[in-house]
């Protein structure tokens, strides 16, 4: 080797170190970060990725350069659609899930350019949002469940109402067969009384308060002695009845008291009033007793109804405990924001109850403001809980919550009716708010209302982009926008109450 190669050689390496070294430091820093990060051509080849990547998605070494492929369609129509946007230097958010690792991933495609400003590729972040995820996809098995378990209800409901069953019943007989008047009584089962339900063709209405004990009267008698009891000629023995005065002016000659049996057992009486004499032949007796066997099935399936409706109570207890458990779930991804849903929602009752809604609507409201953000389930955690403001495209993505809750909930009918607060608690007086950009009193007064609420509340905890406010503040901000982002008059009463 000649002295001058040799003088060569060492000149090299030492231009050459403090390039060795900046490498060294760029792969260190590559790899210390704990966000998934993969460098790509703008063929979609991965280039580079980083320990984390490599670790979790099993990429091979650093320097792959040429190696795997990201094919385009892999992440799905999401993807397609935004790498032109990307090609033009526009930076994508979205999400991904792998199946071989049965994880969700989100992936932040941030596009690169030369110096020439030509498109060179892309550098996913890559976060594992996977638990996330799951919780949603437990929320979303919920939401179907309610909804089946509610179309079960309209079924069981629609299908018999003990009243209309038998008063279309007693039209039957009344107009029908020609009997003057008739009258159902049931048993209840608690005090062993019977008592009126429906009655038909009576002159005078204060037969509704009839009580009965089992025995008493000729009703109570056909009860126990579970036979038809037949009177031809009431004018000659008016005293079987411990409410024969009720009767002075009903001007009745022939009675009849069948009781209701099913399965078994005494369910109630039905009795029939002639005004003229009626002859009791075998005929009749026999087509009374069909009759008398139709109106116990009904009481009976109407009882099986009763029961099913208080089971439905249970249920609909059930769903509020699931409702208030959704809403903390929340309110614990948003760790800043814990407890308020709790309150406010005790705080939208009290400003309803002051303004004069009414009590039947509290349960809607209460449902709808502990479901308020539902929507912010669809927000990804780099944009809810960024620390800073966010950017104009993030922002697009963060209002999307009220339409996002909308198309959650409406699905479910019980939740219909609780829609107006998730779907318009952004609305502002004014016109200017969103998702719909509706103006004052198009606003539904729920939601008016829950704005003032919500702004309150927010300001007075701290958030990741900036801590809380004190009340004075609090107060100044919101009577300053009365009128501007909310309705004077809610202003008003919320500023008059004690908080
Ligand atoms: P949120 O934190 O529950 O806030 C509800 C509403 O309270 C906001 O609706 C806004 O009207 C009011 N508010 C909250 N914080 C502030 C504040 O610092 N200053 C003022 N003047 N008003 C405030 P908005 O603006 O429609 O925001 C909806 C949601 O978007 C917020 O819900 C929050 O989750 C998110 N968000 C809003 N701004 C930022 C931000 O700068 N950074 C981040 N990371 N998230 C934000
Ligand atoms: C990637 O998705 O970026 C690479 C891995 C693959 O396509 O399977
Ligand atoms: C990526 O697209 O950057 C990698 C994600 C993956 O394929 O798992
Ligand atoms: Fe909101
Ligand atoms: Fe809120």
């Amino acid at each position: 080797m000649t002295e001058s190669l040799k003088k060569g050689i060492i000149r090299r390496k030492k231009t050459e170190e403090p390039l060795l070294q900046s490498k060294q430091d760029w792969e260190d820093t590559f790899d210390t970060i704990t966000d998934m990060t993969i460098i790509q051509d703008k063929d979609f080849n991965i280039m580079r990725a980083n320990k984390a990547a490599r670790q979790i998605l099993g990429l091979p070494s650093l320097e792959i350069n040429k190696v795997i492929k990201c094919h385009d369609n892999h992440h799905g129509k999401d993807y397609q659609r935004n790498y032109e946007t990307l090609k033009k230097g526009v930076p994508a958010i979205f999400e991904f899930f792998e199946p071989n690792l049965n994880m969700y991933f989100e992936i932040r495609a941030i596009p690169r350019f030369n110096s020439n400003n030509q498109f060179i590729g892309l550098i996913h972040i890559i976060r594992d949002i996977t638990e996330r995820k799951r919780f949603e996809e437990k929320i979303q098995l919920q939401l179907k469940r309610l909804n089946v378990l509610r179309d079960v209800e309209k079924a069981v409901s629609s299908s018999i109402d003990l009243h209309f069953t038998l008063d279309s019943l007693l039209n039957q007989v009344t107009s029908q067969i020609g009997i003057d008047a008739a009258t159902v009584l049931l048993l209840n089962q608690q005090t062993q009384m019977l008592e009126h339900v429906v009655s038909r063709g009576f002159r005078s209405s204060a037969l509704r308060y009839t009580q009965l004990r089992l025995g008493e009267s000729n009703a109570g008698l056909a009860a126990v002695e579970r036979r038809i009891v037949t009177i031809p000629n009431l004018t000659e023995e008016p005293d079987g009845f411990v409410r024969s005065k009720l009767f002075n002016n009903e001007d009745f000659i022939t009675y009849f008291a069948a009781p209701l049996i099913a399965k078994g057992q005494i369910k109630g009486v039905l009795e029939l009033f002639h005004r003229a004499p009626l002859e009791a032949n075998p005929e009749w007796l026999e087509f009374l007793e069909t009759v008398a066997d139709q109106a116990a099935i009904a009481i009976d399936n109407a009882t099986l109804f009763e029961k099913l409706q208080r089971s439905n109570l249970e249920l609909t207890l059930a769903y509020d405990t699931t409702i208030e458990g959704w809403s903390r779930a929340m309110d614990m991804r948003d760790k800043e924001t814990e407890g308020h849903t709790q309150r406010v929602t005790e705080m939208t009752l009290r400003i309803a109850q002051e303004m004069g809604i009414k009590e039947e609507e509290f349960v809607h409201i209460r449902r709808g403001a502990l479901l308020h953000d539902m929507g912010k389930l669809g927000v990804p955690d780099n944009i809810l809980l960024k620390p800073g403001s966010l950017t104009e495209e993030e922002w697009g993505i963060m209002k999307r919550h009220p339409q996002l809750a909308y198309e959650m909930l409406y699905p479910i009918e019980y939740l219909r009716p609780a829609l107006d607060i998730p779907y318009c608690h952004h609305e502002k007086w004014d016109g200017t708010g969103y998702p719909k950009g509706l103006k004052g009193e198009e606003i539904p007064l729920t939601a008016r209302i829950f704005a003032v609420v919500d702004v309150m509340d927010a300001l007075h905890s701290d958030r990741p982009y900036r801590p809380a406010w004190s009340k004075e503040t609090i107060f100044e901000h919101i009577r300053s926008l009365a009128g501007i982002h909310f309705d004077s008059k809610v202003v008003e009463v919320f500023l008059k109450m004690e908080w």
